[in-house]
């Protein structure tokens, strides 16, 4: 079995340090081994003894600790991690971090690690929106920090807003994809997600429901593994992920459009989107009013994106994804001959749509490999990794590395 990864788990002041304790459980649960320090504000927050107990480790709070025989043995902590995250991150210790401060244990670790670094900001809103903030967020992302969140909703201080801390299962899937083998290091892949939008007229239109969740999540599970990825998404609610070019789309046309603007270099093309078959034949320019009679709509198909790319000489690898009702096995790997591609991910609507776990069984040449239901990141993982298995060797990043010989 692999080692175990190594987190160091900085507690900062906020509110949200109680979740850092359902942080370190997950973590460990997952295999990852958590030591944890703890800043001033934060151990007035939640106590040492809380992450002592769960961790199972002593908890360090002080560069000045008088039980630890040797006062550099602090720096050598962050070199034994592979990871250092801090969550809850508070606007004071993001600009400590901004600035390279070094005033106590935390930040000295930070400030001395040769590791990456993620952070989980926690905040009142206005003091995420200020911009200062902002400043020293973009700094970060600057020099490499991973940023993780921060979510809108209701914050302990009562306002409503950007500032929350992500949830600890969705750290706990941000620190993993940190984790994640580079394979496409090199790799250009293209994403499309989310519905489209088929306007009727200036109000009304045809779309499919499609929260846009797995189309992202395998966006970024593919960057997570070094890949360069365009995101084409279609009307979603969802905030934009980092560390990618996100074009936005309506209509299955400006779909295909963008998407082709995009091939250009591509290795793997995940088909995602929940793209409408059908569009109005025409858009009316004025709100169409009501009358008593029936009313008919003449209605064209739109273009099949993944069945076009997957048919262009050279194209990349692409992967479709079949949303169905019923008869799962037999639907799927029918689309995947009709638009003859080799890999297909199927799952039934009534379990996907809107949610944040799914269940799917990938289908490809050699059969069915059903992914167990997890969250969408983990099967996005799983999906990611099949289809990179599946990519000639030529295209796969760890394979085309240069082999340094000795001289
Ligand atoms: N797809 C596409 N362009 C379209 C329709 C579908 O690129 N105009 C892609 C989807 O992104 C998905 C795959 O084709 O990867 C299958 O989509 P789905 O709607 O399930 O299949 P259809 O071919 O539209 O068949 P049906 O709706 O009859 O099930």
């Amino acid at each position: 079995m692999a080692s175990a990864r190594r987190v160091l788990l900085g507690v900062t002041g906020g509110v949200a340090a109680y979740k850092a304790a359902e942080l370190a459980r997950l973590l460990i649960r997952n295999n990852v081994s958590v030591r944890v320090a703890m800043t001033e504000a934060g151990a007035r927050f939640v106590g040492p003894a809380t992450f002592q107990a769960l961790t199972g480790q002593p908890v360090m709070t002080s560069l000045w600790d008088e039980s630890v025989p040797n006062a550099m043995g602090h720096i050598a902590l962050s070199r034994e991690a592979d990871a250092i995250v801090i969550a809850p991150a508070s606007a004071n210790f993001i600009a400590k971090l901004a600035q390279g401060l070094a005033d106590d244990l935390l930040s000295t670790l930070c400030l001395a690690r040769n590791c990456p670094l993620l952070v989980a900001p926690a905040m009142n809103r206005e003091m995420w929106d200020n911009a200062a903030t902002q400043r020293n967020i973009e700094q970060l992302r600057a020099d490499g920090v991973a940023i993780l969140g921060p979510a809108r909703g209701e914050q302990a201080c009562g306002e409503t807003g950007l500032g929350r801390m992500l949830e600890p299962q969705e750290l706990l899937e941000g620190i993993l994809g940190a984790f994640a083998p580079r394979v496409l290091e090199g790799r250009k892949v293209l994403v499309t997600a989310g519905p489209t939008f088929e306007a009727i007229d200036t109000v009304r239109g045809i779309t499919n429901r499609s929260s846009g969740k797995m189309g992202y999540a395998i966006a970024e599970a593919a960057a997570a593994r070094g890949a360069e990825v365009v995101l084409v998404s279609g009307p979603t609610s969802l905030a934009e992920p980092a560390g990618m070019r996100v074009v936005r789309v309506t209509s299955a046309a400006q779909m295909w459009k963008a998407v082709q603007e995009s091939l250009s270099g591509t290795d793997l093309f995940f088909s995602v989107a929940a793209v409408a078959d059908y569009a109005p034949a025409t858009v009316s320019s004025r709100k169409i009013k009501k009358s008593a009679s029936a009313m008919t709509l003449a209605l064209e198909p739109t273009i099949d994106i993944l069945a076009h790319v997957a048919s262009m000489p050279h194209g990349p690898l692409c992967v479709g994804f079949a949303a169905e009702s019923e008869n799962l096995a037999d639907y799927a790997q029918a689309k995947r001959a009709r638009k003859k591609i080799p890999m297909i991910v199927a799952n039934l609507v009534q379990s996907a749509v809107g949610a944040d776990e799914n269940e799917v069984t990938i289908y490809d040449d050699s059969g069915a490999h059903p992914v167990p239901k997890a969250t969408k990141a983990r099967v996005a993982a799983a999906v990611v990794d099949h289809a990179v298995r599946l990519m000639p060797a030529k295209r796969r990043g760890a394979a085309v590395r240069p082999i340094r010989r000795a001289s």
